[in-house]
């Protein structure tokens, strides 16, 4: 079990969070409204958010690198977003059929991410890769998927597959099998996906021969399932010629890199051209919306012409909310006229991630930050590097666990202690603010550090962290992502 002692002040600032959770917890299982938002002791409740800060029931000001979730690239209550929603309420909160203001967002995505040429709106980045992968699908006439070990798209059954496992079960599984994440996912479901090692394009090409059934490769193109692992070498290239090479449909999911790591997401990036695209987070300007789109031959597959029975299904009442969609051109809109946010932000990352690891260096700390442009985690390891899912396991999670909360404890949020969770900056945060946020992870590593000592504590090896362990620290669901 993590240590109380790191828990404490965390405990001792938040009493009104914790009175009010127990009432939620009545009501709706673990007292939050996702299984990713539960952590023990017991999550924090929000009051406000404001820029790069949250403000919570309990009256702390709390540096937000978490940034709902990814999804807040331009801050908490963004006024000029803001605007646009008021505007748009007073026009309808919901219409129901098309407008202008639909065609011009598509636009300004396409302007950002030209490899889509045709697009579809949906309210989630799980509804975008489900719809991406059935027109995938539908295009190839093959049944199956592939995804990565450990790379998270989203809470349907078909991506739900080896999303997380224990190091027991990781190392008993060489072959790569689908292990279904959690309970209530049918086993003929997991029979369709194909699992590939991230970052390793033999073990991919391996892993694509076993069938050749596969429809779709879905790739999140910077690995954030198990925090955050950056594509070595040329991986990402490597992967379009193979895919090419098979007729595998390549579908880069850009829910979390997209409008993130440069105005045009991860295929800016790393200049690679998939046929599908997945977005939403940050293109929806902190509202429901993602989408899914692609080349005009893909995407024609949902063409209504074709007839009901012939045409690719896919809808959605809420599909294109006129709210969503005004606040997300907005975003969009400002992200196209200020390509220097995204040196400024790369910058504070640099900062904050470089520093984290100078600290813990300097601590004597086995740690790795890995990270890139404003995305990055700490993994508490003896590893130099993090290259896949199964490296990830080597974390010490406990003292990752011990570290966040006492962050937490002084008013710094990095993520949301889930294993898989990750710490994000925006165009609002500055370089004070991160000059804070590593003070007080220096203290955090300070703690560890004596902790250790105390307790003549070697880094814990893989054979550690049992299940059971892991359970303990995160709830029963042990979500990541
Ligand atoms: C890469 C990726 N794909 C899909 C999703 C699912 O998006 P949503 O939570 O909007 O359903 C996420 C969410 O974190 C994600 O990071």
């Amino acid at each position: 079990m993590p240590s109380q002692k790191f828990s404490r002040k965390y405990l001792t600032r938040h009493k009104k969070s914790a009175q009010l959770w127990r009432r939620a917890s009545r009501l709706t299982p673990g007292g939050v409204e996702s299984n990713i938002r539960h952590f023990r002791p017991h999550p924090f409740l929000a009051d406000y958010g404001d820029g790069g800060y949250i403000y919570d029931v309990d009256g702390n000001k709390i540096l937000d690198f978490m940034m709902g979730f990814g999804g807040l690239f331009l801050g908490h209550n963004n006024r000029d977003i803001a605007l646009e929603v008021i505007k748009q309420l007073e026009s309808g909160s919901m219409l129901g059929v098309t407008s202008e203001l639909f065609i011009d967002y598509l636009s300004a995505v396409q302007k950002a991410v030209p490899s889509m040429r045709k697009m579809r709106l949906c309210n989630s980045g799980t509804e975008a890769t489900m719809h991406a992968l059935r027109t995938a699908r539908a295009y190839t006439g093959r049944d199956k998927i592939a995804k990565a070990e450990g790379a998270y798209h989203g809470a349907h059954d078909y991506v739900l597959q080896s999303l997380d496992m224990d190091p027991r079960m990781a190392r008993r599984n060489n072959g790569y099998k689908p292990v279904p994440y959690g309970k209530g996912i049918p086993k003929a479901v997991s029979e369709t996906v194909v699992i590939y090692p991230y970052n390793d394009i033999e073990g991919t090409a391996e892993a694509l021969e076993r069938s050749d059934d596969i429809a779709a490769l879905i790739v999140e193109p910077v690995l954030c399932g198990p925090g955050v692992i950056v594509p070595k070498g040329n991986y990402l290239k490597r992967l379009r010629q193979l895919t090419r090479k098979r007729g595998i449909v390549l579908i880069f999911d850009e829910v979390l890199t997209g409008f993130r790591l440069a105005y045009g997401g991860a295929q800016e990036y790393y200049d690679v051209r998939p046929d599908m695209t997945t977005f939403g987070k940050i293109a929806g300007g902190g509202f429901p919306l993602a989408g899914f789109g692609g080349e005009s031959q893909i995407m024609n597959m949902l063409e209504p012409g074709r007839g009901w029975r012939n045409a690719t299904f896919h809808a959605g009442t809420y599909n294109g909310h006129p709210i969503a969609v005004a606040a997300g051109l907005k975003a969009v809109q400002i992200l196209g006229e200020h390509p220097e946010y995204y040196d400024q932000v790369n910058h504070l990352g640099r900062q904050l991630f470089s520093g984290l690891q100078d600290l813990a260096d300097d601590r004597r700390i086995p740690a790795w930050v890995e990270y890139v442009g404003s995305i990055g985690n700490v993994y508490f390891t003896t590893k130099d590097e993090i290259r896949n899912f199964r490296d990830t396991l080597s974390a010490n999670t406990r003292r990752w666990w011990n570290w966040f909360i006492h962050c937490l404890g002084n008013n710094v949020l990095f993520g949301i202690p889930n294993t898989g969770e990750r710490a994000f900056l925006c165009t609002e945060h500055t370089d004070e603010d991160v000059e804070w946020a590593l003070e007080v992870a220096d203290n955090a590593f300070a703690a560890i550090a004596k902790e250790a000592k105390r307790n003549r504590e070697k880094v814990p090896s893989v054979q550690l962290q049992a299940a059971g362990e892991q359970a303990a620290l995160y709830g029963e669901a042990m979500p990541r992502a």
